[in-house]
């Protein structure tokens, strides 16, 4: 068995060597995927093997994304270096109050701000990293609007290259830049929006040689499609109906159908759970796309907006991966709006568990979902969380204190409030207060 590079265009079809430096296929302009003819596993000795590296302290072993390496065996395992900092592990948590707000009898959350630097991107991240250190690559660069950067900045450190970030001027969230500069990665705020930035540092990877680590490079999704995998592990291979995911650059939903169906293929589960894909409502290109009724040209979103930075992409890259995806699972593409997206967040957070913005669409789409009877209230639904709590407090401080406004500054409502206030350095005042809120009886 030996790994390749794949064209995912089946007219094209063309092939070429994992150590050849590509993003795209060199014939026809198509995304690539990496591909590995012949594999074999044995599923059932496999599941062993893994759930028996959960106890061992080997790097590679506790990592979340190299416990299952036999899925993803790009690289020689004895001879080359792998970058982790022990990503993945991350729960899957039940969350009933979310479940009661979408209208499903119960909802879990598989929630990948638990990794390291709080995002799924560290899936892929160290992924991409091992590949680059695998090429010899001294230099590494993405455009992110704010995850992939504070990502690929750590494990650059962590691999010991030097991360190169482009970000959209004054639109990605505090938290998310402050890693960049903390990991010492050599930051760039660019006058344009993520699309405009993404076009940009192509060219500049083509020029200086630089390697480019956003999910455009295939090996990075070969590490995001493990969540998948990780998911079905504690979940004891139970296949769920439904696994609902934001949309943004489509890097992540590609990922998981890829995994997915590489899992039925190799005989590890015996059916596929939809997918269905939330986009925002000001930058919903897939959205139109799938639902228009001819479906001509992939029409990408100019000016796209909303709070949500994360997934504030007009032009996703793998829109035609993630519709192949989307299309084969029998799932499906929503989208929220920006009020929707607010109180969803606001009703995960009650949960205990928190998100960032863009993370809060799934539970947001998932009730619009419910809603429009495309999921039934008593089937299995897993929604990922894609990012931390703490990724963009400055949302979360204006929402409770009803300052949120939309990108076009309409308000916000702040309809699951909880504003602070402030009280008098006075123990009567404060027991008046507190009686006055949480009623008598103290
Ligand atoms: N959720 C979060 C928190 C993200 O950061 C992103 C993407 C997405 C969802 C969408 O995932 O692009 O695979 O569809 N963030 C990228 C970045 C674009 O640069 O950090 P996608």
């Amino acid at each position: 068995m030996q790994a390749q590079l794949k064209c995912i265009r089946g007219a094209c079809g063309a092939t070429f060597s994992i150590e050849d430096v590509l993003y795209t296929c060199p014939r026809c302009g198509s995304l690539l995927e990496t591909g590995y003819p012949g594999l074999k596993l044995d599923s059932a000795s496999i599941k062993k093997l893994w759930r028996e590296r959960r106890m061992s302290n080997a790097a590679l072993d506790q990592s979340g994304v190299w416990r299952y390496r036999e899925m993803i065996p790009f690289i020689d395992f004895q001879r080359h270096t792998v970058a982790t900092l022990r990503e993945g592990n991350t729960p899957l948590l039940p969350a009933p109050e979310a479940a009661r707000y979408a209208g499903v009898d119960a909802l879990v959350f598989k929630h990948q701000g638990f990794n390291p630097t709080g995002s799924f991107k560290d899936n892929g991240m160290t992924c991409g990293a091992t590949q680059g250190l695998r090429l010899g690559m001294r230099r590494v660069a993405c455009v992110s609007t704010g995850n992939t950067s504070a990502s690929m900045a750590a494990y650059a450190a962590v691999a010991g290259m030097t991360p190169i970030i482009f970000l959209p001027y004054g639109n990605i969230s505090f938290g998310k830049l402050a890693q960049a500069l903390e990991y010492g990665a050599l930051t760039l705020q660019v006058e344009a929006n993520f699309d405009q930035i993404l076009a940009l540092v192509r060219v500049l990877a083509e020029r200086t040689g630089i390697y480019l680590l956003n999910s455009m490079n295939p090996f990075r999704l070969e590490g995001q499609k493990t969540i998948m995998v990780e998911m079905l592990d504690q979940r004891d291979w139970r296949v769920p109906d439904w696994v609902v995911v934001p949309g943004g650059n489509l890097g992540n939903v590609s990922a998981f159908g890829k995994g997915l169906r590489e899992l039925l293929a190799l005989g590890f589960i015996d059916r596929l759970p939809k997918l269905a894909v939330v986009q925002a409502d000001g930058s919903a290109p897939l959205y139109d796309y799938f639902h228009s009724s001819e479906r001509g040209e992939f029409r990408p979103v100019t000016d796209p907006e909303t709070l949500a930075t994360a997934i504030r992409i007009g032009d996703p890259v793998s829109w035609p991966k993630a519709m192949f995806e989307i299309e084969n699972s029998g799932g499906t593409v929503e989208r929220v709006t920006e009020q929707e997206i607010a109180d969803a967040k606001a009703i995960v957070g009650r949960c205990g568990i928190g998100c960032e913005p863009a993370s809060a669409a799934t539970l947001a789409g998932l009730k619009k979902l419910v809603a429009a009877r495309t999921v039934r209230p008593g089937e299995d639904v897993v929604a990922v969380l894609t990012g931390n709590v703490l990724k963009d407090p400055d949302y979360i401080y204006r929402y409770h204190t009803n300052q949120l406004k939309t990108p076009s500054g309409a308000p916000i409502l702040s309809n699951f409030g909880n504003a602070p206030r402030v009280v008098p350095n006075d123990p009567d005042r404060i027991a008046a207060v507190l009686e006055e809120t949480l009623g008598a009886g103290l």
